[in-house]
């Protein structure tokens, strides 16, 4: 299949910044309440409906990982940087990090129990998430739960630097509401819908949305 044009840059980009990533984005552990919150209820939904297999999607350097499998998820991470993989497989060599893309997954269809995507679909251009969300909901076993966090907004942002680094990616914000409709239109019921405004900009939030697989 081939490569959707913005992935190169994502991907070009990651690798770049990945070092000053882990040394500028703060933890898991340091994450607000709230944020930890819908982790932690995430990781107990998904154990007590069934269990399978977790994907982190977008996994960067595999810290949300490594925080899910605390949680007693049996978890592994994909992500489109093969840097950001090195650096997840030296911090955590007990879990299992794959490079590839989110949109286009190497899995069986219905395997897992579970997909975390934190922080990781607004590369993707809004014109691209029906599919994407068509592949979450293809690998997802009926009942299986979706974790998804990122910031909401309206509007394509073409940053040149970030972590201290050149960068060609670009961010794609759309609308909380779109986000759910896109989501059930995939098949997915969301049932759980926390939105944190942005501290000083009113057109933006973040949003955790967790949604079953019908
Ligand atoms: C902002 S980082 C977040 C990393 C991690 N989820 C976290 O919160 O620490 C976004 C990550 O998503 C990855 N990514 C973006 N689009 C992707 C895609 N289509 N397939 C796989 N990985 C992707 C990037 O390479 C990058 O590592």
């Amino acid at each position: 299949m081939t490569e959707p044009a913005h992935l190169a840059a994502v991907r070009a980009s990651y690798d770049a910044v990945a070092a000053d990533y882990v040394r500028l984005v703060i933890p898991p552990q340091e994450l607000d309440p709230v944020s930890r919150a819908m982790l932690a209820a995430f990781a107990e939904l998904v154990r007590t409906s069934g269990g399978g297999p977790v994907a982190d999607l977008g996994c960067g350097p595999g810290r949300l990982a490594a925080y899910l499998a605390g949680l007693g998820l049996d978890v592994f991470g994909v992500d489109v940087s093969g840097e950001m993989i090195r650096l997840a497989r030296l911090a955590y060599p007990g879990l299992r990090f794959v490079e590839g893309s989110m949109g286009a997954l190497e899995l069986a269809d219905g395997g897992l129990g579970g997909i975390l995507a934190w922080n990781s679909v607004h590369h993707t251009p809004a014109a691209r998430l029906p599919a994407l969300f068509g592949e979450f909901r293809r690998v997802l076993r009926p009942g299986g739960r979706l974790l998804l966090g990122g910031h909401v907004g309206d509007g394509r942002l073409r940053p040149t630097e970030a972590y201290g680094h050149p960068v060609s990616y670009e961010s794609h914000l759309v609308p909380a509401r779109r986000l759910v409709d896109l989501l059930a239109l995939a098949g997915f019921t969301v049932t759980t819908r926390v939105e944190q405004p942005h501290p000083s900009r009113v057109d933006r939030s973040y949003v955790c949305l967790l949604a079953d697989a019908g």
